[in-house]
């Protein structure tokens, strides 16, 4: 899969794209991440990315043309008065809609996908209505710029492309994709500080440790993402055990 970043900072995204798993990605040919910067489209002598905003007020806006020029260019496309450019152009806004595990197991379905990076105050509106195809955001909070927004949906479709993560049902288990949050997790050794791995996962019994994940993900489900348990189907065991959990809960609870 490749990713077209779009950014007045290419120095920010490199690094991160450059190390650990994105990185044997990249060597091993799964993914392939390229770095545009719009104000190399720039046709001024001063390269400008950015204006005043009409209608006064404070801030600068992202001009349109650098943006819609580099766009154009690197996809091979000429966006207006074009329905569908094949490839989602997404841009990263606090206004676009919210970022998911479902999302991007959506967004992996592509073989290419483009994100624009915001910087100032915002984008000139043409960007929105008649360049981008999509709007993301990551969460409830402004952040300074649109990197850090592009950089979390290429970690996380990324690593949902077959043999990107090592283990090849590694993504399969990952909190959300389930449905549920995961299970705990140990490694050796078996007592650190007094402290003991659950017996049911020393035990090499494979139904039972399987038995004690699906519980423990729906404990710390219950407690900690109650939500997330509406919309999921849950089996006979899964809700008598969920009813076990919340019996403990109310026998442990302090005095009041
Ligand atoms: N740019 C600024 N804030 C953002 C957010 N929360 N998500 C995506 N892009 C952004």
């Amino acid at each position: 899969m490749r990713f077209d970043i779009f950014t007045l900072f290419p120095e920010i995204c490199t690094p991160y794209l450059n190390e650990s798993i994105l990185k044997r990605a990249q060597a091993a040919g799964l993914v392939e991440v390229a770095v545009h910067n719009p104000r190399d489209y720039t046709e001024d002598k001063h390269r400008v990315t950015d204006d005043l905003p009409y209608g006064g007020g404070g801030g600068m806006v992202m001009k349109p043309e650098p943006i819609f020029a580099a766009v154009e260019a690197v996809l091979g496309i000429r966006a207006a008065g074009q329905d569908d450019p094949g490839v989602p152009i997404v841009l990263l806004t606090p206004q676009g809609r919210p970022f998911t595990q479902a999302v991007a197991q959506e967004l992996a379905r592509h073989p290419r996908l483009a994100l624009i990076c915001g910087r100032y105050e915002g984008f000139d509106e043409r960007i929105r209505q008649h360049l981008a195809t999509d709007e993301i955001s990551i969460g409830d909070y402004v952040l300074t710029g649109g990197e850090l927004g592009a950089l979390v949906i290429v970690d996380a479709v990324a690593r949902l492309l077959p043999g990107v993560l090592g283990d090849p049902t590694g993504a399969e288990d990952d909190s959300f994709a389930s449905g549920l949050l995961e299970y705990p997790h140990y490694t050796r050794p078996a007592e650190f500080r007094g402290w003991t791995v659950p017996e049911a996962l020393l035990s090499g019994d494979h139904a039972r440790i399987a038995q004690w994940r699906r519980r423990e993900a729906l404990r710390r489900t219950f407690l900690r993402r109650p939500d997330l348990l509406f919309n999921l189907e849950l089996s006979e065991a899964d809700k008598r055990w969920l009813g076990q959990v919340a019996e403990e809960i109310v026998a442990t609870r302090p005095a009041s």
